[in-house]
């Protein structure tokens, strides 16, 4: 064979190397073995020009492979979609995921709470997840030192922030924004939800990270039975039917009067008759949170509720450990996707 016959498969080589997603295959072709075998074979005269030819080929190959390879490695670094699932770009498609994420149900629920309030005319907004001790106790008449403040087991950073262990922190901001709107005859109403902290003992029923929704209505006529209606209808809408409703009168220092809403609980959903669920805090807005917020409680009255996320969700879909919705167990989560 020729130095012209290496020539021809030295381009068909290097051909395949640029085209090739493996290119130091490329070295293993059959045509180079081929040349290599046929070194042995020449004339002795022959064969040093030969082999030297076939030498630079391979050289040249490798030179080819080499760069080949640096380009496909940068391609790489340059097209990285952090976003995309893993093995995207096709190389090994067996490592592509074979089962999308869900949406959390957690955030699927509180979706249809902010739906139902917002069409009964509520702005949602979302609560903090960093707070100060003004808005989680001060703008909520509790006093300096108040006893009161036990009760909520809060955290604190060095700093002396809270990560607040309700979203009534929300109810200053929401007074305070909604002043002018007062004024101008109209009246104040919003939800305010989000994810909260205590300093609890995790059991079945207490988490130390939970979601709850907050809501704050107020106008120059606002009375305790408006409040009742707008919960009822809340939970009616909500659970898809008709219920009992039942209060009974508890302190929180941020209503006059404070009372606790439960239902009784639907046959349809495993309850018997009598049978009560404390579903969340709800009184009369305290005269001194609304003049905190520049409020004058002789012109205006409002109600404010708060509640937890999980249990309005445990019932309606009979979760028997709260635990669960935290504890990214897969079988538990794709129920509900
Ligand atoms: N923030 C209270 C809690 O987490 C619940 C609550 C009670 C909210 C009464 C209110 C309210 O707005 O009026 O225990």
């Amino acid at each position: 064979m020729s130095t012209s016959a290496i020539d021809a498969i030295r381009s068909q080589l290097l051909d395949r190397v640029q085209s090739s997603g493996t290119p130091r295959e490329v070295l293993k072709a059959p045509e180079l073995r081929d040349l290599y075998s046929q070194i042995g074979s020449l004339p002795a005269e022959e064969r040093g020009a030969f082999g030297k030819a076939v030498n630079e080929l391979k050289i040249a190959l490798e030179t080819a492979i080499q760069a080949r390879e640096d380009e496909q490695a940068n391609a790489d670094v340059e097209t990285i979609d952090v976003t995309a699932p893993w093995g995207v770009r096709g190389s090994h498609p067996e490592l592509l995921p074979t089962q999308q994420g869900t949406q959390h149900p957690l955030t699927t629920e509180l979706e249809v709470v902010i739906d139902i309030f917002t069409r009964m005319g509520f702005a949602a907004i979302e609560s903090r997840q960093i707070d100060d001790d003004f808005h989680m106790f001060g703008a909520l008449n509790f006093p300096d030192d108040h006893p009161a403040r036990d009760g909520y087991d809060t955290f604190r950073t060095e700093e002396g922030f809270i990560p607040p262990a309700h979203t009534s922190t929300m109810q200053h901001r929401i007074l305070k924004d909604g002043r002018e709107k007062l004024e101008n005859g109209e009246s104040i109403a919003a939800i305010s939800y989000g994810r909260v902290f205590r300093n609890e003992d995790v059991d079945a029923t207490h988490e130390h990270t939970f979601y709850q929704v907050e809501g704050v209505f107020v106008s120059d006529s606002a009375t305790l039975g408006d409040m009742l209606g707008t919960l009822r209808r809340f939970f009616e809408a909500y659970y898809q039917q008709e219920l009992r409703i039942k209060t009974q009168p508890a302190y929180f220092p941020f209503v006059e009067p404070g009372l606790e809403f439960a239902i009784e609980k639907p046959a349809a959903l495993g309850g018997k008759p009598g049978e009560w669920l404390e579903m969340l805090g709800c009184g009369m807005i305290h005269p001194n949170v609304l003049r905190e917020a520049g409020i004058d409680p002789t012109k205006y009255r409002g109600f404010a509720w708060g509640g937890g996320v999980e249990r309005l969700v445990m019932l309606k879909y009979g979760i028997e450990d709260l635990r669960h919705f935290e504890s990214a167990k897969l079988p538990f989560l794709r129920k509900f996707a």
